[in-house]
């Protein structure tokens, strides 16, 4: 874990108002792996005060890729930085995806923004792995396909592509994918979570769950981040230290 200054290399606007900063930094790029994160200073002011966690999107090279739209003050101000700034960045943070494992096809799921961590797993994988992906979103500017591969649709309202939520799209697609040896990686809100989790643990396949919540340390000290262990009622894991990406039956969602 370091501290770094790292420069704004280019401002990438995709579609519907989600941005992405490549940012040059051989120290965070080299060692990051896919569905750890970075704890971001975003103003030199004491407002707001805490970092801001991000996953890492992407790497190429000595750059990294942060995916992001604007939820409120921290990412809005981020919004507004030009190519050439620099952002204070703390990371690599937390655990990752374990994608070395014994499975022939990746099922990628994300839920709107939830496909964030997921271009640089696709990288990291898609010569070694199958990988079937599944996006989601409550409407159709929800849908983010950036460095993502054989992408299957759906949208809560039915604007696009299946009409539904993404585990219920591939509960659909299932049959075509059940003969090869699977593990499921999910990202995206608590909703989709829990029922990815249901039916990975149905059908007997790993799965591996990217969560979130609201940090201030990013690496354990604080305490302010905990999730419930599934091995002991009265244990809780750290979102920031033991995950985000926990196994889905390590812990109760
Ligand atoms: C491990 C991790 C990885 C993340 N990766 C990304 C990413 O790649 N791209 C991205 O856009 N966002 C990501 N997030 C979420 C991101 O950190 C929040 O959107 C950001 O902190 C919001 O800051 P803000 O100042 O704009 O909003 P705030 O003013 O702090 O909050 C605005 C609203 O969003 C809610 N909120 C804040 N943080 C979260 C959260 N983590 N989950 C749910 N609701 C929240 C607040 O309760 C409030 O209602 C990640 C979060 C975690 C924990
Ligand atoms: S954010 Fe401080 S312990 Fe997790």
């Amino acid at each position: 874990m370091t501290i770094t200054e790292a420069q704004i290399e280019e401002i990438i606007e995709l579609e519907y108002n989600i941005h992405l900063f490549k940012v040059k930094s051989p120290e965070i790029a080299n060692v990051i792996n896919p569905g750890e994160f970075l704890n971001i200073r975003i103003s030199d002011l004491p407002i707001p005060l805490l970092r801001r966690p991000f996953s890492v999107c992407d790497v190429e090279d000595d750059f990294f890729y942060l995916m992001f739209n604007t939820m409120g003050m921290g990412t809005k101000l981020l919004s507004l930085k030009k190519p050439g700034e620099y952002l204070d960045v703390l990371g690599p943070l937390g655990n990752g995806f374990n994608f070395e494992g014994d499975f022939d096809r990746a099922v990628i799921l994300g839920g709107g923004l939830g496909v964030a961590p997921f271009p640089y797993l696709t990288r990291k994988i898609k010569d070694k792995k199958e990988i079937s992906t599944f996006i989601g979103g409550r409407t159709k500017s929800d849908l983010i396909t950036y460095g993502l591969e054989n992408i299957h649709v759906s949208t809560d309202d039915g604007s696009y592509g299946f009409k539904g939520n993404v585990v219920e799209l591939l509960e659909i697609n299932f049959d075509n994918l059940k003969n090869d040896k699977l593990k499921i990686f999910a990202c995206g809100p608590t909703p989709m979570l829990v029922a990815a989790k249901k039916f990975a643990e149905k059908e007997n396949i790993e799965c591996e769950l990217s969560t979130e919540c609201v940090m201030a340390c990013g690496f354990g000290i604080c305490q302010g981040c905990p999730i419930q262990s599934s091995s002991d009622e009265d244990k809780f894991l750290l979102v920031c230290k033991d995950g985000p990406v926990f196994n889905s039956k390590e812990i109760i969602l």
